[in-house]
């Protein structure tokens, strides 16, 4: 993919990965489009109002952009939440509902929105998000892994849909990636911000473009199956389960 002269709407930008992808895009010489239920401005770049649990949110969004940029040709769905959610306490439901309304189901409510503009153009991307944590589960964060694991098959059946109509889709498969120099203290493995756009903007142009955008680190979640390392990978990502209240970590 050609970055240098897109329209794109990156939904999920106002802050993270969608920002610091958008700004790459606008660097290149793209278009771009910001959304996000945050309307702050961001230097530079144009915001939209979205809150993707809204399908009339959603329709306003897309109405307005595609009022001002009719030309739109990408559509990033990057708006998500990562919780976390301890499965012994009921309660965990509301915090499954939230994820799912959001990691997935806006998902699908964008695509949604979009899909008829672009197939009218005959050509366009989506870039759909999900996350190594869709291949190998973070056990603190159930219901997250299971929308994310619902976001790459969606994205394959998707990818089938669409094929030969001119509109393709790519998957962004990020690993722990530290947005912020918090997230970086809490994980001090995650791959820096700036490391993750360099790796995934040079396969994102590749041409053709890659169905799944993988940067080296996020190898060992996507193919520990494949590997076998699947099972001890999990038994050490459950240690992160101690963080829970009354829980001590299971040998
Ligand atoms: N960082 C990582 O380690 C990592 C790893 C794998 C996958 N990912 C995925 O990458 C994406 C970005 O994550 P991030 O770490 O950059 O998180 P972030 O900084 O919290 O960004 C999340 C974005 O989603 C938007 N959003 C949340 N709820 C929304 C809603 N209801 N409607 C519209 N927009 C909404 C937020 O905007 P508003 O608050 O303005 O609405 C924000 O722009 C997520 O899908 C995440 O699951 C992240």
């Amino acid at each position: 993919m050609d970055i240098s002269n897109r329209t794109i709407f990156i939904i999920g930008a106002t802050s993270g990965i969608g920002l610091g992808l958008a700004r790459r895009f606008a660097t290149a010489g793209s278009t771009v489009i910001v959304g996000g239920r945050r309307t702050d401005p961001i230097d530079g770049l144009e915001v939209v109002e979205i809150d993707v649990t809204d399908a009339d949110s959603v329709a306003r969004a897309r109405d307005a952009v595609l009022d001002r940029h009719p030309g739109l040709d990408t559509v990033v769905t990057m708006a998500g939440v990562m919780l976390v959610e301890d499965l012994r306490d009921p309660a965990h439901f509301a915090t499954a509902e939230t994820t799912i309304d959001i990691n997935l189901l806006g998902t699908i409510r964008v695509i949604d929105a979009f899909t008829p503009h672009l197939l009218a153009r005959g050509a366009g991307t989506f870039i759909t998000v999900s996350s190594g944590i869709a291949f190998l589960p973070f056990p603190l964060m159930p219901t997250y892994g299971a929308s994310k694991a619902a976001v790459h098959a969606y994205s394959e059946s998707l990818r089938a849909q669409l094929l030969g109509t001119g509109v393709g889709v790519a998957e962004l498969v990020p690993p722990a990636v530290a947005t912020t120099a918090e997230t970086k203290q809490m994980n001090p493995a995650a791959v820096d911000l700036g490391a993750f756009l360099d790796e995934a903007i040079s396969l994102l142009t590749q041409s053709p473009t890659p169905d799944e955008i993988l940067v080296e680190a996020v190898h060992e979640h996507r193919w520990a199956e494949r590997e076998g390392t699947y099972g001890e990978l999990v038994t050490r990502r459950s240690q992160a389960l101690a963080m829970l209240p009354g829980r001590s970590v299971q040998a």
